[in-house]
């Protein structure tokens, strides 16, 4: 299949290739989104298809409206909608019951759906034009790294989706934080573009906010190894830089990376911003770029350990946790250190999750 390469001039063309069943990757301001129709079983597949990503792992619905969000769930508590009117349009992504008209299939058989109003012109247009808004994961290839440029996109699913419209760079770079409101209070199941901080800020204390694995819900898409580049990744502990940097230079192994400095010793280094939601921006494509490069290894210098770097060190972890070393056995390289709470989870995209 031919993939159009599509100005944002061109999206009533995508969104009649939507209309036809097609699946487009729209820009959002977290990571560009692979959409389709939630309401074609077909165009929906295909999504999976295209991400080769695993049928148990459910799609986030992306609203255009609070009349599109009202219609695909029973009903939502108070925090919920005190955080959708603060942060929507924005990085944030609400999982509810779900009504019987969002089909099964989008939510991987769940009674929930996640849903999300993106702040970006080009999917608020194009979700308005469908009835259910549209479905949209990240629109790379399953475990890999998210797309915030177009040609992230064009590169990795050419010949597999019918269009890729181009939106510019994504402005907040790492995908939205995803909160259960099944509950009392909320539950934050993902990291992301919107700090636990910031939550916890806006509804106060009469709604503690807690994190990792809720204990009703199934997280089906929190792939440990997820945002993954094709090399292996380090992720070092600043303090450890040197003495990592000079083992691979004695075993003859070449590196690229990222760190807060300068690195003289390194074929690439690019030095990062020091705050977090400047360095979540460029992550992505930092990653893509290394990615491209010759370089046998990627090494990446660990954020501060602080609350606010949690969504950065979030997917870092699992952008490591893969990472076998030229030269060594794929043993047990866990190297991110999940703790046996998300060593139960299933992955992918991490569903909060990395997909
Ligand atoms: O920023 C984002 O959220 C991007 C942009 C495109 O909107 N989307 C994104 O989608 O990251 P995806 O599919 O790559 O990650 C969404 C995660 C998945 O891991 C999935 O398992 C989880 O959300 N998820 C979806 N529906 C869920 C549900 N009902 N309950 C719990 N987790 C759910
Ligand atoms: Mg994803």
């Amino acid at each position: 299949m031919e993939t159009k390469f599509l100005d944002s001039s061109e999206l009533p063309l995508a969104i009649t290739l939507l209309k036809q069943g097609e699946v487009v990757a729209l820009p959002t301001e977290t990571v560009y989104g692979l959409a389709a129709d939630p309401q074609n079983q077909e165009a929906v597949d295909k999504v999976f298809t295209a991400k080769k990503r695993p049928k148990g792992n459910p799609l986030i619905l992306h609203v255009a409206s609070f009349q599109q969000l009202q219609n695909a769930v029973l009903g939502f508590p108070d925090y919920a909608k005190c955080l959708a009117k603060a942060f929507w349009p924005g990085p944030l992504t609400l999982v509810l019951p779900k009504k019987d008209t969002v089909s099964s299939e989008i939510t991987a058989g769940q009674k929930t759906v996640a849903v999300r109003m993106a702040n970006h012109p080009t999917m608020l247009e194009a979700a308005a034009a469908f009835e259910q808004g549209l479905v949209a994961p990240s629109a790379n290839p399953y475990t890999k790294i998210s797309p915030t440029k177009p040609e992230h996109v064009f590169k990795s699913l050419e010949g597999r989706i019918a269009a890729v419209v181009d939106g510019g760079p994504c402005l907040v770079g790492i995908e939205s934080t995803i909160v259960d409101c099944t509950g009392d209070h909320p539950w934050v199941l993902r990291e992301g573009g919107i700090s636990i901080e910031e939550i916890q800020s806006l509804l106060g204390d009469s709604y503690p906010v807690q994190k990792g694995p809720a204990p009703k819900t199934v997280v089906p898409g929190q792939h440990k190894k997820h945002y993954s580049p094709s090399k292996p990744l380090i992720l070092v502990d600043s303090m450890d830089l040197a003495a990592k940097s000079l083992e691979l230079l004695e075993r003859k192994i070449s590196f690229c990376g990222l760190g807060f400095t300068e690195h003289p010793k390194a074929d690439f280094w690019g030095v990062m911003p020091g705050s977090p939601k400047e360095y979540a921006r460029l992550l992505y494509d930092k990653l893509h770029e290394i990615d491209s490069l010759t370089c046998e290894v990627i090494l990446v210098e660990s954020p501060p350990y602080t609350p606010e770097w949690g969504a950065v060190r979030d997917r870092l972890k699992r952008a490591s946790s893969a990472g076998v070393l030229p030269g060594e056995s794929n043993g047990n390289k866990e190297r991110c250190g999940r703790d046996g709470v998300e060593k139960r989870l299933g992955d992918d995209e991490g569903s909060l999750r990395g997909s």
